[in-house]
């Protein structure tokens, strides 16, 4: 049982954690036909493209200010319900833009959630504004103009999530150097439909200080070193990856391998209600699928405080 143990998370997006009885409350209230994503209490997808325009439909689903603030806040509640103590949101300002909301109004819709949900249970939480790679580099390299010009300091970090076989890294570079020039920390999902070599472009061209899953890398023993040698973190998300189908179930997943090379791992939920999955519920598959003890779990945890786009003082009170 890991109910008892302490949580972090540093890997979760924010229309990812939308539960389908929110999403289709919402659906309603916009007068939204649902059929096609959303069947029988579920999300309805097949596969990673699948899953991105599924997640796109949930997205369109919040409209205000409010109604981000409400799926903000119910995350984070829950999370702490699970004796969670901090969480990385990633956020979109381009779904904000998408729904005519504006990414000022989505930002602090999101802020308001992360205030609310902080006086209540005193969960800690900051945001990552990620670009998504499938809008294409433009709509990139303005989500890191975005991040870089807020002056919001819950803003602390920088990714790029999306359809990862789009382009290559070289693509978004300047997204990067515009984050970085500004201060914000920096992470990028790859390594997770694609294999090593994608890894291989984010190590090169980004410099991150963690990686969006980064599991694939296990295919390359020399990058597998390369990561325990620069003490790059990865946002492990197992079950987002046994359900996307990168691997075919727990046992497969290489977690195991990664953290006995030395590689520096977390557990995270990714987008939790798409996966049937949940922090918790992470943390329960490591202890008893994958058999970590519970010293080897708090080591995670402690991983994703130390890798968190934080500053020093609230990092020391976390850990
Ligand atoms: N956006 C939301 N979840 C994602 C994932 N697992 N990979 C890439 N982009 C995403
Ligand atoms: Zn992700």
């Amino acid at each position: 049982m890991t109910r008892h143990l302490l949580k972090a998370e540093i890997h979760c997006h924010i229309e990812g954690a939308a539960p389908p009885v929110l999403a289709a409350k919402q659906a309603d209230k916009y007068g939204v036909d649902t059929t096609g994503f959303l069947r029988d209490g579920a999300y309805v997808w097949n596969d990673f493209s699948e899953f991105l325009v599924c997640y796109d439909r949930v997205a369109a689903l919040f409209r205000t200010d409010a109604d981000y603030a409400l799926l903000t806040e119910s995350y984070l509640t829950e999370l702490a319900g699970a004796n969670t103590i901090y969480s990385e949101i990633i956020v979109s300002p381009d779904h904000g833009d998408r729904i005519g909301l504006g990414a000022d109004a989505y930002l602090s819709g999101i802020c308001e959630g992360i205030r609310r949900a902080g006086e209540k249970t005193g969960i800690e939480a900051r945001i990552i504004v990620t670009g998504e790679r499938h809008f294409g580099p433009d709509s990139v390299i303005a989500a890191a103009e975005y991040a870089a010009r807020s002056q919001n300091p819950l803003v602390t970090g920088f990714n790029m999530a999306g359809e990862e076989r789009m382009g290559r890294v070289a693509d978004y570079a300047r997204a990067f150097d515009i984050a970085r020039d500004a201060g914000l920390g920096l992470t990028i999902h790859a390594g997770e439909v694609c294999g090593p070599f994608s890894v291989i472009d984010a190590l090169d061209l980004v410099r991150p200080s963690r990686l969006g899953h980064g599991v694939r890398a296990v295919e390359d023993p020399e990058l597998v070193a390369r990561l325990r040698d620069l003490g790059t973190v990865l946002e492990v998300c197992p079950g987002s990856n046994v359900a996307l189908n990168v691997y075919p179930d727990f046992h497969h997943h290489p977690l195991r391998r990664l953290h006995k090379e030395g590689v520096r791992v977390c557990l995270n939920s990714d987008d939790p209600p798409f996966f049937h999955t949940s922090l918790e519920r992470e943390y329960e598959i490591a202890s008893s699928v994958m058999g970590f003890s519970d010293a080897e779990i708090n080591a995670m945890t402690r991983t994703a405080i130390e890798a968190a786009f934080v500053d020093e003082a609230t990092r020391q009170r976390l850990l």
